[in-house]
């Protein structure tokens, strides 16, 4: 029997390392909680809200996912939304999770930091031990605003610092660089938060130097445009800076043309340590099991690829050195265990 990829990534211990819990919000859940909650929305059915699903470039996604998440109001909306998502993770054999949300786009329409940490952590930690799946929680700056937002949202997240892990940077790339939130990021890191960036998904390679250089990233999110650049690719394999990839993202905000160009392979060739994640799932068309199988088939990625990527989850993540191990030996298992 000849190697099975879909049947093999489904058993795969996964982590996530790169989803914006706002982007899990499902069409369904998006009519059920603008009823209950009595928001208007601008679609009149699903299959409406599908076919604004075409986007060209990442500005195209925003303006569509911060409408979105109008419909989100009370803690019940963060703890049901976060719950749907572990549940569907759980189904990909999904172990380990690093959860983004943009507090911004929930207090700038005067819903409470409170109310959307409490609903999402809470639903992390039951639902999450329920499924056994374990979580960091990384709140998100949006780079379109000032760098005085960042800081307040920030003063917002020290006073629940011990539900929060790390701090990101998320939003509209272009004409916002890593260099306008110096200074919060270097707040952020002084209070002990790791730090990671959106860099180089649209943007420049020189962004991804800023986010590593002036901001002190932990990782970084996306970080495709290094590969125009030998030097800095040579340099994040070294440092062994991880890179959280999304494959059905990267096409259906046309940062990649076609699945088969994708980068991920030369990425895991030159030593980076690349993982897979989904980004916002319920926009573009997938989660877990959908990006490693898009790629893995466009790319036609061996069982060592899959196997190196889902260690490279584990090794990217804040888990402890501990936590890791035993994920990877899990790993291990599997591979050796699979009957091809
Ligand atoms: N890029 C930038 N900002 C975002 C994204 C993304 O893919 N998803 C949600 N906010
Ligand atoms: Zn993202």
């Amino acid at each position: 029997m000849s190697f099975n990829i879909d049947n093999f990534i489904m058993g795969l211990p996964k982590t996530e390392l790169h989803l914006h819990l706002e982007g899990s919000l499902e069409p369904a859940q998006m009519f059920e909680f603008a009823k209950r909650n009595n928001v208007e929305i601008p679609y009149k059915t699903i299959d409406e809200v599908k076919q604004a699903y075409e986007f060209t470039q990442l500005q195209d996604f925003l303006n569509i996912y911060y409408t979105g998440m109008n419909v989100l109001l009370k803690e019940q909306d963060f703890f049901d939304l976060t719950a749907a998502y572990l549940n569907r993770v759980a189904t990909d054999n999904t172990k380990h999770v690093e959860v983004f949300f943009d507090p911004q786009g929930h207090t700038n329409r005067g819903i409470a930091f409170e109310t959307a940490v409490t609903g999402i952590h809470n639903a992390l930690t039951q639902v999450g031990s329920e499924l056994g799946i374990s979580f960091k929680l990384i709140i998100c700056f949006l780079r379109h605003l000032d760098e005085a937002s960042a800081i307040n949202t920030l003063k917002d997240a020290i006073k629940f610092k011990h539900l929060i892990d790390g701090v990101g940077l998320d939003s509209s790339e272009l004409g916002h660089p890593p260099s306008k939130f110096v200074n919060v990021f270097k707040m952020a890191r002084d209070e002990g938060f790791k730090l990671v960036a959106h860099a180089g998904e649209e943007g420049p390679v020189e962004y991804i130097y800023e986010a590593l250089d002036l901001l002190n990233i932990d990782r970084i999110d996306h970080g495709n445009s290094c590969m125009n650049d030998p030097k800095l690719v040579a340099r994040i394999a070294k440092e062994k800076i991880a890179l959280t990839v999304c494959p059905l993202s990267n096409t259906k905000l046309c940062v990649v043309d076609d699945m088969k160009n994708h980068p991920l392979k030369k990425m895991l060739d030159a030593g980076i340590v690349a993982t897979i994640n989904s980004d916002d799932p319920a926009y573009f068309g997938g989660y877990m099991n959908d990006n490693y199988s898009a790629v893995a088939n466009a790319l036609n990625l061996s069982k060592a690829d899959l196997v190196q990527l889902a260690k490279n989850g584990f090794t990217g993540s804040f888990l402890s050195p501990e936590e890791i191990n035993k994920h990877l030996i899990a790993i291990d298992q599997y591979a050796e265990n699979y009957a091809n």
